[in-house]
């Protein structure tokens, strides 16, 4: 089936929000991961800019005929509080959740709440995913989230000496150009991909620039002199792009999901930072936590955004644009709930914001899919 590319238009700017760009993880088996927040002198412009995301919303009417509407930009809206949502019991009986996410079970005091908040795009509605009309509607086709590449920390023993006559005692090696084998066979398999990436790049906490920095290599070679990370996540972008758009079987579709933001405030993660609200953040606040002049702790969110907007550009990703809504979503993290030594700013409670990420996704694959 032909793929419609005008579904989404991204990267129209304006001046006063900004966007982030979240790239995640899979594609790369160029990347190491690990989170890695990048020293990001680079960027210290004084616009923020906002990515908008339009879709056009199709509905059928109840005798079945589809209705077209206007195209919507979702990522343009606010957080509208439900109290009629009811939660399946997903509370300690649920094994399938990750018991540091499952917030009801944790009896994180916003628990139920969560999900409760619907998003409401300004000229739209964002419907539910319908999990039954989603199987018969994608029978016998393959989906696929890509992410989290492999860390390949080094030892200099362990290394036969190249990283040694760098000068490094032990690092992380990403090669730019290789995909890492836990997707690189996807694209020609899987009828729908979806990337990511991490919030590795911008973390000096995991990647110390003088200790134990990300070395990038390309040909098998390293890159030097050692490149900041920042261009070595560019490097990484266009040649897994480029390698998915080669590989990619005919017909299948290609997503990017944008980054999904941290709420850390006081502090990063290991420096006691925490997360604390019981609802979603005013606009003001979101700026306020997120906008690159504050380079707060959480800027990586909106710098990663930039540096995938300009990647994929000209490229044929769907971009899903989930930084925006996510970046309200103080709430919805398990902060002290999540059995840690230290907040969990970072993960998503599940249920959560990230079911909203569904509704968008299915939402965006039917447009594809079935427009005309
Ligand atoms: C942003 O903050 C980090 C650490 O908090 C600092 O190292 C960096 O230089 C700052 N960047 C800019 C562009 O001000
Ligand atoms: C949550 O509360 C229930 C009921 O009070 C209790 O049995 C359970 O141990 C609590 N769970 C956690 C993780 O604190």
């Amino acid at each position: 089936m032909p793929i419609r590319g005008h579904s989404l238009h991204h990267a129209k700017k304006s001046a006063s929000h900004s966007s982030s760009c979240s790239t995640s993880l899979l594609f790369i088996s160029l990347l190491c991961l690990a989170s890695l927040f990048l020293v990001y002198s680079l960027f210290k412009s004084s616009v923020s800019p906002h990515n908008h995301q339009n879709l056009q919303f199709k509905r059928s009417d109840s005798s079945g005929t589809p209705i077209l509407v206007e195209p919507c930009d979702y990522s343009d809206g606010m957080w509208i509080y439900d109290p009629s949502v009811r939660s399946a019991p997903y509370d300690h009986t649920c094994k399938e959740i990750f018991k540091g996410w499952n917030c009801i079970a944790s009896n994180k005091s916003n628990g139920l709440d969560i999900i409760k908040w619907h998003w409401k795009p300004k000229g739209c509605d964002l419907p539910r995913f319908d999990p039954v009309r989603f199987l018969e509607r994608f029978r016998n086709t393959n989906v696929e989230a890509c992410f989290t590449p492999i860390s390949c920390r080094w030892s200099a023993d362990a290394n036969g000496g190249t990283l040694e006559s760098l000068g490094y005692k032990e690092g992380f090696r990403v090669d730019v150009d290789i995909p890492d084998g836990t997707w690189a066979e996807a694209p020609s398999f899987h009828d729908i991909l979806i990337f990511n990436t991490g919030h590795w790049w911008w973390a000096p906490s995991k990647f110390d620039p003088v200790k134990s920095p990300m070395l990038f290599f390309e040909n098998g070679l390293p890159l030097i002199p050692a490149l900041p990370p920042h261009v070595g996540l560019d490097l990484v972008l266009k040649h897994m792009i480029s390698f998915v758009e080669r590989r990619m079987r005919t017909g299948g579709i290609k997503f990017f999901r944008t980054q999904s933001p941290r709420h850390f405030e006081g502090g990063d993660w290991d420096q006691g930072g925490f997360c604390q609200h019981l609802q979603p953040l005013l606009p003001e606040q979101v700026e306020e936590l997120f906008s690159l002049e504050n380079n707060g702790t959480n800027v990586e969110t909106r710098l990663v955004n930039q540096h995938l907007y300009k990647a994929l550009q000209g490229s044929d990703f769907h971009i899903l644009e989930i930084t925006r809504m996510s970046e309200f979503r103080a709430d919805a993290h398990p902060s002290t709930a999540g059995g840690k030594k230290h907040d969990d700013c970072m993960h998503w409670c599940l249920p959560g914001t990230t079911d909203t990420w569904n509704d968008l996704f299915i939402t965006h694959l039917n447009n594809i899919k079935f427009q005309n």
